[in-house]
């Protein structure tokens, strides 16, 4: 696992970006793609650049049961809102939330990962190292699956809420098998919220108890940090 620090979130989306560039460069055609506040800027350097999207594919990791593409809470909404509305791609996919059969769905989205292989995949990560939606105890075996989303993570997303209790309870994520068959694999975190989940990640025993930590054992990972999220590291 290789840990560039970087001095900002603008510095770690430049590094990022040059990231997929090379990946784009050399043949990658499918990006695995993240929500949430880590990677807005690095959304924003790709719109503002002249790289060409259109023969590219994306596949989310997550959206929350419950809310629909139209909901600004969901993920669909961000996704279109901070990328696809800007850039356009040849297909987008994101888990259906709304799907009346949640296990129907996890099935056919394993479907449409195991049809578009991931060759690059951008994470942000939980405060209590979740990767996707995959919280702390998810077998390192999961797949696409429905998730009950724990305590600190509705705290952690309820800044986008106007309250806490309209936090969704559920989510359908990739798991964490899906997540380790990227080819490539780059984690950006900032701020000293982070700095516990970066240590365990990086330093910590591979364990359930802290998801992140499976990415020791993946060849090809880069962790974009800032100072603050890195402090704990020895
Ligand atoms: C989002 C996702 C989550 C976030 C994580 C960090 O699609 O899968 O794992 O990456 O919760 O969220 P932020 O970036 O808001 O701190």
């Amino acid at each position: 696992m290789k840990v560039i620090t970087v001095k900002n979130q603008l510095e770690g989306a430049k590094v990022g970006f040059d990231l997929l560039k090379e990946a784009m460069d050399n043949g990658a055609k499918t990006l695995g793609l993240a929500t949430g506040s880590t990677p807005v800027e690095f959304y924003n350097q790709i719109v503002k650049s002249d790289l060409d999207f259109s023969d590219m594919t994306s596949v989310n990791l997550d959206e929350y049961v419950g809310l629909d593409g139209a909901d600004e809470q969901s993920y669909h909404y961000f996704m279109n809102k901070h990328l696809f509305n800007e850039k356009p791609f040849k297909e987008n996919f994101l888990p259906n939330g709304k799907a009346s059969d949640l296990e129907a769905e996890a099935k056919a989205y394993d479907q449409i990962i195991a049809e578009h292989p991931i060759d690059f995949q951008i994470l942000g990560i939980g405060q209590n190292g979740h990767i996707g939606f995959n919280e702390p105890g998810t077998s390192f075996g999961e797949t696409t699956h429905v998730v009950d989303l724990q305590e600190s993570t509705i705290k952690a997303n309820a800044r986008f809420f106007k309250n806490e209790e309209d936090v969704p309870r559920k989510a359908i994520s990739m798991g964490i098998a899906s997540i380790m068959t990227a080819k490539a694999i780059v984690l950006m975190a900032y701020g000293e919220s982070k700095a516990e989940a970066i240590k365990g990640m990086v330093e910590g025993e591979i364990t359930e108890a802290m998801p992140a930590s499976i990415l020791q054992k993946h060849a090809d990972v880069v962790v974009i940090a800032d100072e603050a999220a890195v402090a704990l590291l020895s």
